[in-house]
């Protein structure tokens, strides 16, 4: 049992890993004994980010725009050329748009789904080689989408392609999760509810207490929710769970 949520020594890669869920993940997966690599847009950032984080463990900082299909093919390579083979992927890269619907444009569409739903297929699809060279029966690799609980329930606010393309995630979980069982490797997503982020400061800053109220367990997220369920499914505790979406939300969508 002592062993049973270690994720020691596994590589894992977490885009988005600069900041907000992404960087509660990576920091959560160094913490616990992993190398982890992170990806997002701006060098300086991620370089940043993984100096702080080498202070605890083994972070490794890959830039890379993942709108991008070009980027998505490259950051692979790279991986695949590091490592050859990867235990955990974490498709965590998100964008959001809102806008009234009156004025809700096609470009916000196009960046959002191109991101939240493409991106995470494309660099899935060019990292398979990796991830079943890292995966055995006993012991898959590892995907985990970040999905959200807007994708479960109607959004609070005016985020249509945002939405929608969670919703998209959530069920692309499943799809790849049945496709790639074969090969050894679990795909899951975690629907998160509110935590504390760039993406989530205004919104926190204009609701945050009438969203603490109305959830049940009556806080936002803290980074050892989000730590917690990404070790859990990327470590041998996770091993028989698929094609599951699992809400981190304190009972925002779970219990209305
Ligand atoms: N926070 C919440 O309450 C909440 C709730 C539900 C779901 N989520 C989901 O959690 C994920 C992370 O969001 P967050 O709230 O933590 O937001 P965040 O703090 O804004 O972090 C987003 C991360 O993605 C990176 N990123 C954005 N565009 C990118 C691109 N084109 N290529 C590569 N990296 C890119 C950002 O870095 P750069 O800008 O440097 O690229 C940053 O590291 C998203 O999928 C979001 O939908 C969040």
């Amino acid at each position: 049992m002592k062993d049973l949520f270690s994720i020691q020594g596994k590589t894992a890669l977490v885009t988005g890993g600069s900041s907000g869920i992404g960087y509660m993940i990576a920091r959560g997966f160094v913490e616990a004994g992993a190398k982890v690599y992170i990806a997002s847009r701006k060098q300086d950032v991620c370089e940043e980010v993984a100096a702080e984080l080498s202070e605890v463990g083994e972070c490794i900082p890959l830039a890379a725009d993942l709108q991008l299909d070009s980027e998505c093919v490259r950051l692979s390579g790279e991986i695949k050329s590091r490592e050859g083979a990867l235990d955990i992927l974490v498709n965590n890269a998100g964008a959001n748009w809102a806008a009234p619907m009156s004025e809700f444009p096609s470009s916000a569409w196009d960046k959002v789904l191109g991101l939240n739903v493409k991106a995470v297929f494309e660099l899935t699809r060019e990292l398979v080689p990796a991830l079943e060279a890292a995966g055995t029966s006993e012991d898959p690799a590892r995907v985990i989408n970040i999905g959200s609980i807007d994708g479960l329930t109607p959004p609070l606010l005016d985020t249509f392609s945002y939405s929608a393309s969670k919703a998209a995630v959530h069920h692309l979980t499943r799809v790849l999760a049945k496709k790639l069982a074969e090969k050894n490797i679990t795909v899951n997503a975690v629907a998160p509810g509110p935590f504390q982020s760039r993406m989530m400061k205004a919104t926190l800053e204009n609701f945050g207490e009438s969203i603490k109220d109305s959830t049940p367990l009556g806080r936002i997220g803290r980074p050892e929710d989000m730590a917690g369920i990404a070790i859990y499914l990327a470590s041998r505790a996770g091993a028989y769970v698929t094609g599951a979406v699992i809400p981190v939300d304190g009972g925002n969508s779970t219990t209305t």
